[in-house]
């Protein structure tokens, strides 16, 4: 078992790193430091743009490594074991991590172990609660994926719903570039809609009343039509931001709930960086009060870290995996221990925006 992880995250916007603290016997590892440098070229862009993320990635990615072990007060010789996010994400992006966490770990002859990134965010919160643990329902949703899993151990993923088009947190920076509001879309919606009047938008809930998969692009289209329709958007786009986010956070806590009533499990987990969002969090909790516990990570957690990547690390190296010199990054990596639903209608891939 290693004991002293350092974690590296360079799937997409974020640079970061952190070193988890664990030992023998120990069933939760400590966070001993978290950097996270956001990296803000692509403001300008309302987006991220591939090529300058990889960039500033190779740039910043030594730095970063460097602080967060002297954040944690740990010389090179204290780290036994180097994670790293593998993917999905962007390909050029992941590549510096990996290039990166590679000759680490073969120059200091220290474990290697490959993440998939959104098994780190299902980690999140159990970086921070030494309790957390399944069986739990999970909903992770980020930029890029909208999943509903039902996890009744660590290491095994079982799919409810994927979305079937756009991800919950693409649909939030897409009407936020309709509403005239920066990226990421998702906390400048948040901020604003707590302004909005609730009464004066109601916008659809796309495939809420029945199964757990999920669409969003209508209801995008809906906001764009009540811009166009609008006259005023200065006036209105606060209650635009309340409607829709009002819609969005009404599917995702009522396929939520089902799924919680459906498994009876005793625990539900928000992760990704939607998961950010306060709002969602209160409804969550609120809606599924009696029925069972909400865990989700304070924000700097659910968003791209470098710590969920160590801590899943941490739980891999546990069962003793490795890999190997030839670790490489992919785009598309699939969750490892995803099952499929037994007879789906339809099943999108759940790796695919
Ligand atoms: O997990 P993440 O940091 O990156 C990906 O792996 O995609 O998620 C980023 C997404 C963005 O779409 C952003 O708008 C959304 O999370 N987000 C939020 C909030 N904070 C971040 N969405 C809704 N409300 C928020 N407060
Ligand atoms: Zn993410």
């Amino acid at each position: 078992m290693a004991d002293v992880v350092l974690g590296i995250e360079t799937s997409c916007d974020e640079t970061s790193a952190a070193v988890l603290v664990g030992g023998r016997g120990v069933r939760s590892p400590e966070l001993a430091s978290l950097v996270i440098l956001s990296q803000d070229v692509h403001q300008v862009f309302g987006g991220v743009v591939p090529e300058l993320a990889s960039r500033a990635h190779l740039a910043a990615l030594p730095r970063v490594v460097d602080r967060a072990l002297a954040e944690a007060g740990l010389g090179w010789s204290a780290v036994d074991a180097v994670a790293v996010t593998a993917g999905p994400g962007l390909v050029g992006a992941l590549l510096v991590g990996v290039v990166y966490a590679k000759a680490l770990a073969y120059t200091g002859g220290r474990a290697l172990i490959g993440v998939n990134h959104l098994e780190g965010h299902l980690f999140a919160p159990a970086v921070e609660d030494p309790e957390l643990g399944p069986p739990f329902v999970a909903l992770l949703v980020s930029g890029g994926h909208t999943l509903l899993l039902d996890v009744p151990v660590w290491g095994r993923y079982r799919l409810l719903g994927a979305t079937r088009d756009d991800a919950a947190g693409e649909a939030f920076d897409k009407v936020a570039t309709l509403l005239g509001l920066g990226y990421p879309g998702g906390p400048e919606i948040e901020r604003i809609a707590k302004h909005g009047d609730p009464a004066r938008y109601t916008l659809p809930r796309p495939m809420r009343d029945e199964g757990f998969e999920f669409s969003f692009s209508g209801l995008k289209t809906s906001v764009l039509h009540a811009v166009r329709a609008s006259g005023d958007l200065a006036r209105d786009r606060p209650h635009l931001a309340r409607g829709f986010q009002d819609a969005v956070l009404d599917v995702l806590v009522t396929k939520l709930e089902r799924a919680v009533r459906a498994t009876g499990y005793p625990t539900a987990v928000l992760g990704g960086g939607v998961a950010c969002s306060r709002t969602l969090a209160a409804l969550a909790a609120e809606r599924l009060k009696g029925l069972a516990r909400v865990a989700v990570a304070s924000p700097r957690l659910n968003a791209d870290n470098a710590a969920m990547i160590a801590r899943a690390g941490w739980y891999r190296l546990g069962l003793g995996e490795r890999s190997d010199w030839t670790l490489d990054a992919r785009a598309d990596l699939p969750l490892p221990g995803l099952e499929w639903p037994a007879s789906p209608a339809h099943t999108p891939h759940p790796t695919s925006p």
